[in-house]
């Protein structure tokens, strides 16, 4: 194998979010995590020596964006959706969440309410009701194999005066679904019949299940302008920790206001690191990217098979994209608070509770698999070894 996702980085002592953030917060050294979204594996190597460039050069000084990013991203859009993006339409954004408080904060007004698909990842929630808008959640429906956006209600939520905007998330997390053509054209409908700003975040659309398709709402800028796209490739070659994304902004106002929110927080000198990994992602590791999507499907298969044969009653839903697995376990007659103390104190895992995304994902677990198919071995095989005291 060209790239060796099997090899398990010790992420320890790193001062990791995933691992030693996680450790302190249930006071135990010996958790797997298996939580918060980022991948185990080592970046691509172009990357890492875009970095080595940096560290080698030894100055580490104040820092522009440069041509390479707008290019990279440009290039990106041809070759990924046959769409030329206009320079001017981007915008530098130190992270996706960052992003969606600043639209937030300048495109609605305090009391506005703002539409959710719910289980809806949490910190997008959080940049509504930290600003005092109101979350307006729709519960996302299963139905016939599949997740559905209930088009309906969000109609009907849309046309609430009140309701000024929408995020949309797409591949959604947690249930790891890809929106279609279809469901992403409906949305856009009811936007523009409802003046609704909706701004979509894309930072999962590298991480495709084989065969899968994304459309990006940029895709639809011709139809209705008012749309706002935050993307990255942080998710796709495991770079958060850089801390890199950027805005696509059709709406000249819509971008000039954004963009001075970032100005009055003086949001504008990337970290000198970010740049040339950015660029080196998006032109150099294309087949790594392929090759971690392939290996991401055969982990889910290998969960997916694992407890349906070993632990009946944790399902796995179906996923299209995104690297973690929306499991339920709605047919055990167990509470969350038992399934979460069973992972900690005798699977001794740490995953995220369904109901973290909110109350509509009640009953699942989210399984971030972007990792050695060797700790899922050990996960799974602890879960099998202690089944029997959670169905008990
Ligand atoms: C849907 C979604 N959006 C945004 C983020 C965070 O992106 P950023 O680190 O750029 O804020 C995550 C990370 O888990 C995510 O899953």
């Amino acid at each position: 194998m060209k790239y060796d996702f099997d090899k398990l980085v010790n992420r320890r002592n790193t001062n990791s979010a995933k691992w030693d953030s996680q450790a302190k917060n249930y006071h135990n050294d010996h958790l797997m995590h298996l939580g918060v979204a980022d991948m185990d594996f080592v970046s691509p190597e172009p990357i890492q020596t875009a970095l080595r460039g940096v560290i080698d050069h030894g100055v580490y000084g104040y820092t522009d964006v440069d041509d390479a990013f707008y290019a990279a991203i440009q290039e990106h859009y041809l070759a990924k959706y046959g769409l030329k993006i206009p320079r001017d339409w981007i915008v530098y954004s130190p992270r996706v969440i960052n992003s969606a408080a600043a639209f937030i904060n300048t495109m609605t007004r305090e009391g506005d309410g703002v539409i959710i698909n719910e289980p809806c990842y949490s910190p997008l929630k959080d940049a509504i009701v930290t600003n005092d808008r109101q979350a307006i959640p729709v519960p996302t429906k299963f139905d016939a194999g599949a997740w559905h956006m209930d088009f309906e209600a969000i109609e009907e939520a849309a046309a609430q005066p009140l309701n000024r905007a929408m995020f949309f998330v797409n591949p959604d997390n947690p249930t790891g679904t890809v929106w279609d053509e279809a469901a992403v054209q409906q949305l856009m409908n009811i936007a523009a019949k409802n003046k609704i700003l909706l701004f979509t975040d894309e930072i999962h659309a590298d991480l495709l299940k084989a065969g899968i398709k994304h459309h990006s709402l940029i895709e639809f800028a011709d139809q209705y302008d008012q749309i706002i796209v935050a993307n990255s490739l942080t998710k796709s070659y495991n770079i958060p920790g850089l801390e890199i994304s950027y805005l696509i902004v059709p709406n000249e106002q819509i971008r000039e206001t954004i963009q001075t929110e970032f100005y009055r927080m003086e949001i504008h000198n990337p970290n000198i690191f970010s740049l040339p990994a950015f660029s080196a992602g998006y032109r150099e590791c294309g087949d790594w990217l392929k090759a971690v999507n392939a290996y991401i499907d055969d982990s889910e298969t290998l969960v997916r098979d694992f407890l349906a044969k070993n632990c009946p009653g944790f399902v796995v839903y179906p996923r299209q994209g995104t690297y973690t697995l929306w499991i339920s376990y709605r047919d055990l007659d167990v509470t969350a608070e038992k399934v979460q103390n069973w992972f900690l104190n005798e699977v001794g895992a740490e995953i995220y509770m369904g109901n973290a995304f909110g109350k509509y994902g009640d009953g699942f677990i989210r399984l971030n698999i972007a990792t050695s198919q060797i700790l899922l071995k050990e996960f799974l095989a602890g879960m099998q070894e202690h089944y029997r005291d959670l169905i008990n």
